[in-house]
């Protein structure tokens, strides 16, 4: 495919034409290009509403494509050196779930970090496979995990040659990547798949100072939240499918399964638009948002007490290499946990960040922020660390070692379930999840043994107002657990 296709948004353009055709429609949605919901309408204008329709024949149809979304989704593809792509509207959640669904049927196992999102686990209970995770390794000093080592993949691929597949996470939400192409050869040596979650890595194909992408590391599919860091608009991603003989008709069938039948054209298009401009000025963007990022993790490394973590970090266990554009800043030496930053910024400075732990806030920089944007956060950093008392101790340091899983996700998902006072679970198997959102990764996992550390970790959580989900009870003062 010529570079120059690369200029055009076949989405977007027929789009276009159907808005400027003037159609009475007799079709849904309901709203009738914005005219049933005139308050949505005079707020976000016109247009957009105009944009909201469904499919036809002109806009061809999502879970079939064989025109317009069919030739965006080739653009897309070659874009990101993949055999095939499928546009997602439901998020990389979405992606991941078909992923674990097209290579894993009920009591096959899959290898995968236990540091994997929520929707790897909702990907395992929908298709019934068995999870055999793997520790990832641990930044103590920071109280962040980071990426799996290549010698505990093996070790988990030797222990388990029957594994249908290996999942990585492509870079960790820190950014921190694994040696995913030393996993893919030794997993293809096993005739195991390789699937990435690139939730976070949607930009990395548009600049060589970024780790190197799945795709490009010879990975059997991927999902990428292009809404994330590619420019296009929320829950709009991509599944990709790299040179590897998974049926892409497969994929197609396991995505109509969880899919909607009314795919959002605002979101489609978006991806067309954020897909030409990748391909045209990605490299450019992302070269300013390197200079950008660059200049404020130096100035914020000058201010007393804060530690804005990156490149050193690369050599460390389960850090083969960064992606500069996850700014973590370590905030413990100011004497406040990073759940504490966060509210600082917001309610004293007006900036909010991506997400807060224990010890660390996350800023997230991408082609929509301006020097303007950093220098404000650079700024509020200083004053805040003027008005501080340095401490050089730990306040929370603490990571409970993940439990054990005794019973499969899908089985004790189906099984009777009771609600216990969370002070009185352990020693139980939970039947429902509990994580700190963002970032959205199981503090005790569905068919897992609940433990005192994990109880302990889950209070201090909430003693320290960390945002928690998952269980029945929102205040997680009662948990499920199997009867
Ligand atoms: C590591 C990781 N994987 C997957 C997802 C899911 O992505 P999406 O929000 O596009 O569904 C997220 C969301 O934050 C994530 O952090």
């Amino acid at each position: 495919m010529k570079n120059i296709e690369q200029n055009s948004t076949p989405l977007f353009d027929a789009l276009k034409k159907y808005i400027d055709s003037n159609v009475i429609p007799f079709h849904v949605p309901g709203h009738k290009h914005g005219k049933g919901i005139p308050e949505l309408t005079s707020y976000v204008g016109e247009r957009m509403l105009k944009m909201d329709v469904n499919g036809m024949k002109d806009l061809d149809y999502f879970n079939n494509p064989t025109g317009v979304i069919y030739e965006a989704e080739k653009l897309f593809a070659h874009l990101f050196s993949a055999k095939k792509a499928f546009f997602l509207v439901n998020g990389t959640t979405s992606g991941i779930q078909a992923m674990i669904m097209s290579v894993c049927k009920p009591g096959d196992e899959i290898i995968l970090p236990r540091n994997a999102h929520t929707s790897a686990v909702s990907g395992i209970i929908l298709s019934g496979a068995i999870p055999v995770y793997v520790e990832p390794e641990i930044s103590e000093e920071l109280g962040i995990t980071n990426g799996v080592t290549v010698d505990k993949i093996k070790e988990a691929i030797e222990s388990h040659p029957n594994a249908k597949a290996v999942f990585l996470i492509n870079p960790t939400y820190y950014g921190f990547t694994s040696d995913v192409k030393a996993i893919v050869e030794i997993a293809h040596k096993y005739n195991m798949f390789v699937l990435v979650d690139e939730a976070h890595g949607a930009h990395m194909n548009f600049h060589e100072d970024f780790p190197l992408t799945a795709m490009a590391q010879g990975a059997d599919m991927c999902a990428l939240s292009m809404h994330k860091t590619g420019g296009s608009l929320t829950q709009s991603s991509a599944l990709l499918i790299g040179d590897s003989n998974i049926s892409s008709d497969k994929v197609r069938q396991v995505l109509n399964l969880i899919y909607t039948s009314s795919a959002s054209y605002l979101l489609m298009c978006s991806l067309d638009i954020a897909r030409k401009q990748m391909a045209i000025k990605g490299r450019k963007l992302l070269e300013e948002v390197l200079q950008m990022v660059r200049w404020a993790r130096d100035e914020i490394n000058e201010i007393d007490g804060v530690y804005g973590f990156g490149k050193d970090l690369i050599g460390n266990p389960g850090c083969v290499d960064f992606d500069e554009t996850k700014l973590g800043i370590n905030v413990r030496k100011l004497g406040y946990t990073g759940y504490e930053m966060e509210s600082k910024l917001r309610n004293e400075y007006n900036i909010q960040v991506e997400l807060a732990d224990l010890n660390n806030i996350l800023a997230i920089v991408s082609i929509g922020d301006s020097i303007e944007n950093l220098k404000a956060l650079v700024d509020s950093l200083k004053d805040i660390s003027c008005k501080s008392h340095i401490k050089d101790y730990n306040r929370i340091n603490f990571l409970p070692k993940y439990s054990k899983v005794v019973i499969s996700p899908r089985e004790a998902y189906y099984m009777d379930k009771k609600l216990v006072k969370l002070s009185d679970s352990e020693g139980k198997i939970a039947s429902e999840m509990v994580m700190a959102y963002p970032p959205g990764i199981p503090v005790i996992c569905i068919g897992e043994v609940i433990t005192k550390e994990i109880i302990d970790y889950i209070n201090i959580l909430k003693n320290e107002k960390c945002e928690l989900q998952g269980t029945s009870d929102p205040s997680v003062n009662y948990i499920k657990v199997l009867l």
